[in-house]
């Protein structure tokens, strides 16, 4: 079993940063609904527990309160913002409201560098805030070790128990050492070492699969995204041919998408690759479609009906692959008033027929994304796949405004290409969530030459997001913008117009379909 701590998860839209920053300091974390019993998260021997920050009060009457039997289970305990207010007022403290809502940048100052959170860290230091309670009376035998100008309990210990509780945030960004808090937290306080790597998961995880499996064959749609290329590499290390992989062209992809698949997948790992070749299914369906809503259900559908017959092709398996990550499994238990737990990913494609009977397998479901281009990396995938910009499942039909056509695709596709092309060339296309061509079914008047043109108009977005779930445009540099637009309407035949989306989400979606 892994070194690992366990978060308590009490709704903070923070919870899983916190995981994260402890799995980059290479140990792993997991993340349990608040109320988890003490006698199951002994069961996982965890080497020390963190409460989460959360929207609620302590005092509130449907207060999240854990179960009081995790402050005798002998394991350090590290409560964050109403993480450390849950301390208070089980073990002796008082929480009351403050006078103002703290909120924001503050500094903090150390008061007792023994203090083995603060090891090797400066006397004052950049926190982040976010709290409206505050804590006015210590627990029972602790004692301040840092405070900031709002208040004198900004870091609170119980050294002889190893409890800790900080009322800033070290997880986020705006407290820049944070990090080395919660670094100093897993190694100095719970003991941890640093084997949770990338490196020394892929043969747990080639064990696990090959447990699991046996000598039955898998099957995988492989979409050539980052999570389904990761899975399919990870699987063929551990099972090599009993892996067929099918990939599915529904001539909506971006250009040289299936060359790329076929030339990383089939030629250099020799995998088992099924490429089907579907184009003409998907588009004689869409053609006519104009509306967005009906032409996801007809990718949707169409997309069951070419796999599932692709599958009868590959032959009997017992087992289908998924490249599920671990933010689609935490559990959770929705918290009033959290806005993590009401946002729903909305476009996990389940997608296959009930009545297709399969055991599934999910090498990537404990992990995070970052962790899946490490795993992409160690197991040889190259730079263009692991660090892929996300591409949505129903392709370049979502950005294809109106009726998509062949020539409709071919105008975009090109154009696409061209911002791809030069977002790379730039770096831009690594430092942002994603960037694209639309195409826009206005056309409008221009001159090329001493001709009049009337062409289509392509729209460049550019976004900038944590998760897909919010997003905000990206201030991109002019040169670059004029490079593309220069680019597209010189090279892109039927285009005579480029224009740049500014709109965020919300009030915007990141797709305009
Ligand atoms: P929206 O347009 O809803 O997109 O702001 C949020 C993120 O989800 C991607 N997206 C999809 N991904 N199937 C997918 O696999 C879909 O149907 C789909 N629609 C949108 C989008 O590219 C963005 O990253």
């Amino acid at each position: 079993m892994n070194e690992q701590i366990v978060i308590l998860d009490f709704g903070s839209q923070y919870t899983q940063v916190i995981a994260r920053r402890i799995r980059e300091c290479n140990v792993y974390s997991i993340i349990l609904p608040f109320n988890t019993q003490a006698k199951e998260i002994a069961k996982l021997q965890p080497k020390g527990l963190i409460l989460s920050g959360g929207p609620s009060s302590v005092y509130a009457k449907n207060a999240p309160l854990p179960d009081k039997a995790i402050f005798k289970m002998g394991i350090p305990v590290l409560g964050i913002c109403y993480g450390v207010q849950l301390l208070a007022h089980f073990l002796g403290g008082k929480v009351e409201p403050g006078q103002k809502r703290e909120y924001g940048k503050g500094t903090l100052t150390i008061k007792d560098d023994a203090c083995l959170l603060f090891t090797k860290l400066p006397a004052a230091l950049q926190v982040w805030n976010s709290h409206g309670d505050k804590l006015t009376k210590l627990p029972k035998d602790f004692k301040p070790v840092a405070g900031t100008e709002n208040s004198a309990y900004a870091a609170i210990e119980n050294r002889a128990r190893h409890f800790y509780g900080l009322q800033f945030h070290p997880e986020v960004v705006h407290t820049p050492r944070g990090k080395e808090i919660i670094a100093n937290f897993v190694h100095k306080i719970c003991g941890c070492g640093t084997g949770w790597t990338m490196h020394n998961y892929v043969e747990q995880a080639v064990k696990a699969i090959r447990d699991q499996v046996g000598k039955e064959r898998v099957i995988l749609g492989l979409s050539g995204g980052v999570d389904s290329s990761v899975a399919a590499a990870l699987l063929h290390e551990a099972i090599g041919d009993q892996l067929t992989c099918i990939f599915v062209n529904n001539g909506l992809l971006r250009a040289n998408e299936a060359a790329i698949v076929q030339k990383v997948f089939g030629r250099h790992f020799q995998m088992k690759l099924q490429y089907e070749e579907a184009t003409r299914a998907f588009l004689s369906k869409l053609k006519g479609v104009t509306d967005p809503e009906r032409k996801r259900k007809i990718i949707g559908k169409t997309f069951i009906e070419v796999f599932h017959a692709a599958m009868k092709r590959a032959g009997k398996a017992k087992f289908l692959a998924q490249g599920t990550l671990y933010p689609d499994v935490i559990e959770s238990i929705p918290i009033a008033g959290n806005p993590a737990a009401m946002i729903k990913s909305h476009h996990n494609v389940g997608g296959l027929p009930k009545n297709m009977k399969f055991e599934l397998v999910e090498p990537l479901r404990c992990l995070f994304k970052d962790e899946v281009r490490q795993l992409g990396l160690e197991l040889g995938l190259p730079k263009e796949i692991v660090f892929r910009q996300p591409f949505p499942g129903p392709g370049l039909a979502v950005r294809i405004l109106g009726e998509v056509t062949p020539s409709r695709c071919e105008i975009l596709r090109n154009a696409d290409s061209i911002v791809v092309e030069e977002m790379k060339a730039t770096d831009w296309y690594y430092k942002i969530w994603q960037s694209f061509a639309v195409l826009l079914p206005v056309r409008s008047v221009g001159v090329m030459g001493d001709e009049r043109s009337y062409d289509y108009t392509i729209a460049i977005r550019a976004v900038e997001s944590q998760d897909g779930m919010t997003a905000d445009w990206v201030k991109l540099p002019y040169d670059l913008l004029e490079k593309l637009s220069s680019r597209i309407t010189n090279e892109v035949k039927g285009v005579n117009r480029v224009v740049f989306d500014i709109t965020s989400k919300p009030p915007g979606t990141i797709e305009w379909e």
